[in-house]
């Protein structure tokens, strides 16, 4: 397509980084510019996203304007009029699959010359990343940052009518904007945002800037999405927020996360869930409301990061190994049968391996029911990037695979424990392994593979557990 280039604006850290900004509501539907809807007539869109579920919310906010203006869906980019990358920028192996990514478009493009391709998300808030798309992937057409996705029409718009080359990344986040149009990746469980941003700052985290200050959505808003989930019939909700537990606080209206939960229970859709909690300011309240509702599932994410407290001060996690166990301890005690699950990073800047065996005693303790971990990657800006760090890459890859034996240990004990017993399970599809067969979690959040028709993908079924592989379990159905 074009070869001009035209900014709107471009990512500054330093705006990124400013908290003393405020907030207002917007209603407005959007509007869909004429000449981009006779545009649409006839043509297709495909969407590729990366990285957590915020960004999957998101797709399906820019699948719902892409819609409005008459696009329509196909299940491959070789197919698409238009292709979005939807991109995450949390360690730099995410970024280095998108630039994989952007490079094989580069066929489609010589092919088809018309193909719009933008890129969107929270690595291109990064004005680096946008200085190398331009200076190396000259078919990229539209970069657009996470701040402004309810402005797709108007830019696609200005990218089909003006044959340009479109930048524009916002570095603060605009009101919190109700009302967008968007198309369900599923038809039976769904993401609610309840919060955008983080304020959290941890010190290897380059979230706080991609996705800036923490706003949260107003109560009603958030209770009337579920209650239309509901209506629809929806299985499962979960409650998103880089940080959940501050739901509220930013609102000043006395909303918290322990009411929002108490009154998302009361919808009654069957299975409640939330990403992510922070340690820090988990309230015995909230354990309380998810310890009193059936249809809150029993299952807590909690991110420990590190076992160690010199680390973790390092970190900015303003808690202590001491205080993390504590908390576990209670929620244990206060919801029995809960699963809780961990993030792990392994070789913080000059972390010892006598700090990294305190993470592996945290895992034996906490005895997680599943853990996602990482090696520590740098993130420009943060302030745990500029630590000379003096860990090798090999070092860290082997305390990785150490860590991740150890986990193996206490996720199979908490899977072998379920053999014999029966779980409803909420049925996701066919298996991915194999077809003939049904996947579907538990309430714990555990994989379970069983023979089962496919007319039974979006139900609750109950699974008798047979046997158990680590991250994994195998059933039959029981009625
Ligand atoms: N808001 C969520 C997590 C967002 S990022 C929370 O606080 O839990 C998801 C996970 O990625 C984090 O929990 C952390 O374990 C990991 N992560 C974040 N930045 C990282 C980095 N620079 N290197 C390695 N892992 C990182
Ligand atoms: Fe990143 Fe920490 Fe915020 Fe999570 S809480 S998004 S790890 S800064
Ligand atoms: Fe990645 Fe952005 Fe989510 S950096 S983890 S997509 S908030």
């Amino acid at each position: 397509m074009a070869n001009k280039c035209e900014f709107i604006s471009l990512p500054d850290d330093k705006l990124e980084r400013r908290r003393n900004l405020s907030f207002s509501f917007n209603y407005e539907e959007i509007t869909i510019p004429s000449t981009l809807a006779s545009f649409a007539k006839g043509r297709t869109y495909f969407i590729h996203t990366l990285g957590c579920q915020a960004n999957y919310r998101d797709e399906e906010v820019m699948g719902g304007i892409l819609e409005k203006a008459g696009f329509k869906k196909v299940a491959s980019e070789k197919d698409a009029n238009i292709i979005i990358i939807n991109t995450c920028a949390v360690r730099e192996n995410a970024e280095d699959k998108v630039f994989g990514y952007i490079g094989n478009l580069k066929a489609i493009k010589a092919a088809r010359k018309d193909t719009i391709i933008a890129i969107c998300g929270c690595m291109v808030q990064q004005k680096h990343i946008i200085e190398k798309i331009l200076d190396i992937y000259k078919h990229v057409d539209l970069i657009f940052g996470t701040h402004n996705i309810y402005e797709l029409a108007s830019m696609l718009n200005e990218v089909v009518t003006k044959r340009v080359r479109l930048i524009d990344v916002k570095s603060l986040p605009s009101d919190i904007k109700e009302n967008l149009p968007s198309t369900r990746l599923s038809s039976f469980k769904a993401f609610v945002n309840i919060s955008y941003g983080c304020d959290k700052f941890c010190t290897y985290c380059i979230v706080p800037y991609t996705r800036g200050k923490e706003r949260s959505r107003k109560m009603v808003d958030i209770l009337k999405e579920c209650q239309e989930l509901k209506d629809a019939g929806y299985q499962e909700v979960t409650l998103l927020g880089q940080n959940v537990n501050a739901y509220g606080k930013d609102l000043n209206d006395g909303s918290s996360f322990a009411h929002l939960l108490d009154e998302v229970a009361k919808i009654g859709i069957p299975r409640v869930r939330f990403l992510t909690s922070h340690p820090w300011d988990f309230k015995e309240e909230m354990i309380d409301v998810i310890a009193k509702h059936k249809n809150i599932m029993k299952y807590i994410h909690l991110p420990v990061q590190s076992g160690d407290d010199e680390i973790l001060k390092l970190m900015g996690r303003r808690y202590t190994s001491a205080q993390y166990k504590e908390l576990v301890d209670l929620i244990k005690r206060k919801i029995p049968g809960v699963a809780i699950s961990t993030d792990i990073i392994v070789g913080f800047p000059n972390e010892t391996y006598e700090q990294f065996l305190k993470t592996v005693e945290m895992v034996k303790y906490v005895r997680y029911d599943s853990a996602f971990t990482f090696i520590y990657s740098p993130r420009n800006n943060t302030p745990a990037a500029k630590i000379k760090d003096n860990v090798t890459a090999k070092e860290k890859s082997q305390r990785f695979r150490e860590l991740v034996k150890e986990l193996e240990v206490t996720v199979g004990e908490s899977s072998s424990k379920m053999v014999g017993n029966t779980y409803p399970v909420l049925v996701e599809g066919a298996s991915e392994k194999n077809p003939k067969m049904l996947s579907g979690y538990t309430e714990t959040n555990k994989l379970v593979h069983f023979k089962g028709d496919i007319s039974l993908v979006g139900q609750i079924v109950n699974v008798k557990i047979n046997e158990s592989h680590v991250y994994s379990l195998m059933g039959e159905l029981v009625k």
